[in-house]
């Protein structure tokens, strides 16, 4: 297992994050620099102040009240997914640092429940959101417009999810000692503590980075440079 480790969870980590990091500047570098176009590609109704733009971009952007027109329960499962993403990330912030305030507040006890709780929530939330994509584009008529990326990414993060819903349900596990590891990767001095090395849900972190990993690693060749795109292209929808 300390191999398998070693690939997935300290050098997978770090080309995934490299590639990541790399990956998106460049493309955030060539849209900085694609021409801009001389026709101007606004759509009625227009804001006719700056602010207002940028309300409406941030609305279209984090509401997209347009998608719930066309196709709801999509959209009900994509806004309950981003929301639980969302809380996933500022949850998996306790790797790099524990939430002292929030320990102090609720105790150790008190603070291990509400990870569970919150942790547990997101993680179903993510998991039923993307079962549902997949559904949807296996059965029925979205199926004739899915290619094999969509399938791919679909298949990348519930990878990443089930095996992060596995440690979180079923691993014994202690967020401390996950902190340890993923401490010693940010100042270079990759370990990994005995607890995980001894556990069987060592395999499931294992799992959960090397979906991790190649999913870092395909985000910024993929459609889902649209979490940075689709603000810029927001705005440019009421020039
Ligand atoms: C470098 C990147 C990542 C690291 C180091 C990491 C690490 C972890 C760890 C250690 C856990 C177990 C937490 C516990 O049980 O105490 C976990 C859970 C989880 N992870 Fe990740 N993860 C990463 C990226 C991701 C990504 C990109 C996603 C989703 C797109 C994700 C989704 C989840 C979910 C849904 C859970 C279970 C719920 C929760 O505890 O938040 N993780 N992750």
């Amino acid at each position: 297992m300390e191999t398998f480790l070693y690939i997935t969870a300290v050098y997978g980590v770090y080309l995934g994050i490299g590639v990541f990091v790399i990956g998106m500047a460049w493309r955030t570098y060539q849209w900085a620099t694609t021409p801009k176009s001389p026709v101007r590609l606004g759509m009625f109704p227009k804001p006719k102040t700056g602010a207002a733009r940028v309300l409406k971009m941030l609305k279209d952007t984090l509401i997209a009240p347009q998608s719930a027109r066309i196709e709801p329960l999509m959209w009900a499962f994509a806004f309950a997914f981003h929301v639980a993403a969302l809380g996933a990330f500022v949850g998996h912030g306790r790797l790099i640092h524990e939430f002292t305030p929030l320990v102090n507040w609720l105790g150790e006890d008190g603070m291990a429940t509400f990870a569970a709780w919150s942790g547990g929530t997101a993680g179903i939330l993510m998991l039923a959101a993307v079962v549902f994509w997949i559904a949807r584009r296996t059965f029925g008529p979205f199926k004739q417009l899915s290619v094999p990326e969509d399938y791919l990414l679909l298949a990348l993060l519930f990878g990443v999810i089930i095996m992060g819903d596995h440690m979180r349900f079923v691993g014994t596990i202690h967020a401390a000692t996950y902190r340890e590891w993923f401490q010693s990767l940010l100042v270079f001095k990759p370990e990994i503590p005995d607890d995980i090395l001894r556990s069987t849900t060592g395999w499931s972190l294992g799992a959960h980075m090397l979906f991790t990993d190649l999913f870092l690693i395909y985000f910024p060749f993929s459609k889902l440079v649209h979490a940075i795109g689709a603000f810029s292209a927001n705005l440019v929808r009421s020039e």
